[in-house]
């Protein structure tokens, strides 16, 4: 449509359209340094996105305005998000999640903070999917963008309690090597997952009256965080969201520091136990739930 009134006007009244931008300052990113109209009707026509995020972090890096680690970047229009890192999957507390379908691709685009602590927490889990892509088959990861980073899209038929909730089956073998991934992820990046298993028993009593519903929530599901695990269209369990929570549910036992801390070995070996027994009972119900039809 635009080219071919494109084509009419340049024919008939003789006026010329801008030629085809080729550096990304005289495209549609905000360039704070150097204000420039916007062209409304065609956009980044000749870059593919990995050329303009490496412009754009190069210009950020070179003016000083590249976000602060696990910060918000605030200079991606609508149009420039949709280009770059496609259609809007969800929003969560600390980032948004982006597809792009053509390339199998998820962004994570961080949220403004001013906690220091978040904003550190967002940084580190990038760094751990980073620096452990390529280690185990779990993590991967694909680059770094302003306020934020991307990774493959892990094909999925759910997480864990849409999986049950629909009929889908727990095997032993399934689970085990759930398990064992977690222990390797564990052992390779020296920090529990923090999210993973959401079990009472380690938590104060009042705390765990105040936070009943979150534990009923999750109770059938072995108390596991069924938000972070997704089933794979082979059925293969991915454990995701590692390092994402600044906050980690205490599961170390009674005495700090071990309580919060990720890295307390009491805290990882209760981390892997409780998701090791979590798994478990799945697998035990649904034997049951399968025993105790009659006719089977
Ligand atoms: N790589 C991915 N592929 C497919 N879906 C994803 C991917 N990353 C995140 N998601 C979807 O987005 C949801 C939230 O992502 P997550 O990283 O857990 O963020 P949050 O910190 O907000 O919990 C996930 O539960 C999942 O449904
Ligand atoms: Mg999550």
């Amino acid at each position: 449509m635009f080219d071919r009134v494109a084509d009419f006007v340049t024919e008939k009244i003789g006026m010329r359209f801008p030629s085809v931008p080729t550096k990304i300052e005289d495209t549609y990113l905000v360039d704070s340094t150097q204000v420039v109209e916007r062209p409304k009707d065609w956009l980044w026509p000749t870059q593919t996105n990995d050329q303009v995020l490496d412009t754009l972090t190069a210009r950020l890096k070179r003016s000083d305005e590249y976000p602060k680690p696990g910060q918000e970047y605030r200079g991606y229009s609508w149009d420039d998000r949709d280009f770059l890192f496609g259609e809007k999957l969800t929003r969560g507390a600390h980032n948004e999640i982006f597809i792009d379908r053509d390339k199998d691709q998820v962004a994570h685009l961080w949220r403004f903070t001013r906690d220091e602590k978040q904003l550190a927490q967002n940084q580190h889990q990038m760094e751990v999917y980073r620096d452990n892509a390529g280690k185990h088959s779990q993590f991967k990861f694909t680059r770094e963008v302003p306020g934020g980073w991307v990774e493959p899209e892990i094909k999925n038929q759910g997480n864990l309690k849409e999986y049950l909730d629909r009929g889908g089956i727990l095997t032993l073998t399934q689970v085990e090597k759930a398990i064992a991934d977690l222990r390797e992820m564990q052992q390779l990046t020296g920090e529990a997952h923090g999210d993973i298993v959401k079990n009472p028993i380690f938590v104060p009593d009042f705390n765990r009256d105040l936070m009943y519903k979150a534990f009923e929530a999750v109770e059938p599901y072995g108390f596991l965080n069924f938000e972070n695990i997704l089933v794979s269209p082979e059925g293969e369990l991915i454990l995701h969201d590692y390092a994402g929570n600044a906050d980690p549910l205490a599961t170390g036992g009674w005495q700090e520091p071990a309580r919060h801390d990720v890295h307390h070995e009491h805290f990882m070996s209760n981390e892997l136990k409780f998701f090791e027994e979590g798994l478990r009972t799945l697998v035990n119900k649904i034997e049951e739930a399968h025993s105790n039809q009659p006719g089977l």
